[in-house]
């Protein structure tokens, strides 16, 4: 087969065409600086469009008392003080500007009656402050995001595959990839990459991503070109994801279904977050509610098909057709299930890396010059808890920042680097995948990645699950040795699943290791052999494969924000 590798040069190259790299993109172009966006998927159909239920800002538009401080002071609470207060501070200070940029791009937000953008209560947030376009806000966004891109003719290719970030002596030069359609591979020089690939939550069995979309590209691309993890282990399972059908298990519920007034029960009828937490009940922070239906599923008060029920029949009919559509939608659509007369069955699902690639509070910079990181794949605003609503406005924030920071640092460059081995590396890796015609099937092993960390490092996890997880991962890097691609007429999808599977290993090894090494319960990492939180825990973990997994403190909280910050009550955390 003859092939075909197209050259491109740019300033600054984006990965990723989901809101952060939109946004990024956006700001290079608004600064006049040339940048080239790459996706895998079409824009519209980013996984920013899965976004549900809102995103924040303190407007004070319902709740005049909200202020920046106070949105500040409620992520570093409920992230059990793992989240950078830098990051945390600049992403609240700078939320309402990202709305105001949003309105700018067209973002059609709810509205009340007088204009004001409405704002509703998600869980642990002190005020109501989040606001929304139904539960399609994502949508709505990426929308918005895409139709300014357009207009300021911002370039995307979105069917090309990233394989590799291309270095030279410490920075970036550029990136190598193909064309999931017709193999054509191609070859870009860059001044500064921008790595905006999402996550890793699909390396589990029931997740709320979709098949090819976060298996933990970021952190592979990040990781091989030098840069390190922080906070792996963390991963947010939000409490409600569907169990059926099984090729759709883990499809998220919104939290919005929570806010707007829906009540959870186990199968015994009763409303179990009063066990758990019965002050704020169903608007409790995500962890608990995570851990609260796991518990219930696993002491035996879970329905037959191992769920609770989440129920929102009782609001009115106009209420879940214009704040729940999506639900209401998706639930008929793939179960023929009418959530206004009949309640959901749920289950923990895996959704959101809160932890992701290293980054500087500041501008997002990695420890590889001219490469940055953005939105999930990042780290340093979610701690041990996300706050439902921080990932959409974290990524207008820095999506902005970054930009900025990457015009800036290419604008200061006085030559381009380039590195022929580099760029042959990239060539002969893509070029041997090819030719591999080994018996391992690559769809089977990222079966097998998902099914032990599913069993070993789940909602619940303890030493020795994760210790044979890692055993279960050698074993299958060992087949991973001997697998046969074969890309066909339709495309070359089976060659990019090759590259997800070499990610998801990468993204599972890093959870795993650094799940052992925090050896205690804290938000969402629940350890049943350390059921109590550890005070000398209250560090990131840092993790490379070279290096395993080292303690970084984290930077003191301000006075002012320290003062908005109530104590953080455990109650009701693990109940094994
Ligand atoms: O439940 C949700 O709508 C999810 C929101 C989020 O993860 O921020």
């Amino acid at each position: 087969m003859k092939t075909t590798e197209r050259r491109i040069s740019t300033s600054v190259l984006v990965i990723g065409t989901g809101g952060s790299g939109l946004r990024a993109a956006i700001e290079l172009a608004e600064q006049g600086v040339d940048v080239l966006a790459l996706g895998k998927r079409p824009r519209m159909d980013a996984h920013t469009s899965l976004a549900a239920g809102g995103i924040n800002a303190a407007l004070g538009t319902m709740d005049e008392a909200d202020t920046w401080q106070q949105h500040a002071a409620d992520t570093i609470k409920e992230s059990y003080f793992l989240a950078n207060p830098h990051t945390v501070e600049i992403v609240a200070r700078g939320a309402a500007q990202g709305i105001a940029d949003l309105e700018r791009y067209g973002t059609a937000f709810a509205r009340e009656d007088d204009g004001r953008i409405s704002q509703r209560f998600f869980g642990a947030h002190t005020y109501r402050r989040t606001a929304f376009a139904g539960d399609y806000t994502g949508l709505e966004i990426q929308r918005a995001l895409v139709d300014r891109a357009a207009r300021l003719d911002v370039p995307i290719l979105d069917s090309v595959y990233v394989t590799r970030i291309l270095v030279r002596d410490g920075a970036v030069f550029g990136a190598y990839g193909f064309d999931l359609t017709d193999g054509t591979r191609y070859l870009i020089h860059a001044d500064a990459v921008i790595l905006a690939a999402g996550g890793h939550n699909r390396i589990w069995r029931r997740t709320s991503s979709r098949r090819d979309e976060n298996t933990g590209d970021s952190f592979r691309l990040a990781v091989e070109a030098g840069a390190r993890l922080r906070d792996p282990e963390l991963v947010q399972f939000h409490p409600s994801g569907i169990l059926e059908p099984e090729n759709a298990a883990g499809t998220l519920i919104s939290e919005a279904a929570r806010g707007e007034g829906g009540l959870l029960r186990n199968a015994l009828g009763e409303r179990f977050m009063e066990r758990y937490d019965p002050e704020r009940m169903e608007l409790s922070t995500r962890d608990r509610v995570a851990l609260a239906a796991y518990t219930e599923i696993k002491e035996g008060r879970g329905t037959a098909k191992g769920g609770v029920w989440l129920d929102v029949s009782h609001l009115p009919r106009e209420t879940i057709m214009s704040r729940l559509p999506r639900v209401y939608q998706t639930m008929l659509e793939l179960q023929m299930r009418d959530i206004t007369a009949e309640p959901i069955e749920i289950a923990p699902t895996a959704h959101y890396s809160m932890g992701g690639v290293w980054v500087r509070p500041e501008d997002h910079s990695t420890e590889v010059d001219g490469l940055y990181a953005i939105g999930e794949a990042s780290s340093g605003l979610h701690g041990a808890n996300r706050l439902g609503g921080n990932s959409l406005v974290e990524l207008l924030v820095f999506g902005r920042i970054v930009g900025r920071a990457a015009a800036a640092y290419s604008a200061g460059l006085e030559s381009q680097r380039r590195s022929h081995d580099a760029e042959d590396r990239a060539r002969a890796e893509v070029t041997d995948l090819l030719a591999a015609d080994g018996p391992e099937n690559v769809r089977t092993l990222q079966r097998a990645v998902r099914d032990t960390m599913t069993e070993h490092a789940g909602v619940v996890r303890d030493e020795a699950g994760l210790t044979t997880g890692l055993a279960e991962l050698d074993e299958i890097a060992g087949r991973a040795e001997h697998v046969g691609v074969h890309p066909d007429l339709a495309g070359f999808q089976d060659l990019a699943h090759a590259f997800d599977l070499k990610s998801s290993l990468i993204a599972a090894r890093a959870t795993l290791e650094a799940a052992v090494e925090r050896r205690e319960t804290r938000g969402c990492h629940n350890r049943s052999d350390f059921p109590h939180l550890d005070p000398e825990l209250q560090v990131n973990l840092v993790w490379s494969p070279a290096g395993g997994v080292v303690r970084e403190p984290i930077p003191p909280v301000s006075r002012e924000i320290a003062a908005l910050i109530q104590e953080v009550s455990t109650v009701g955390k693990l109940a094994e």
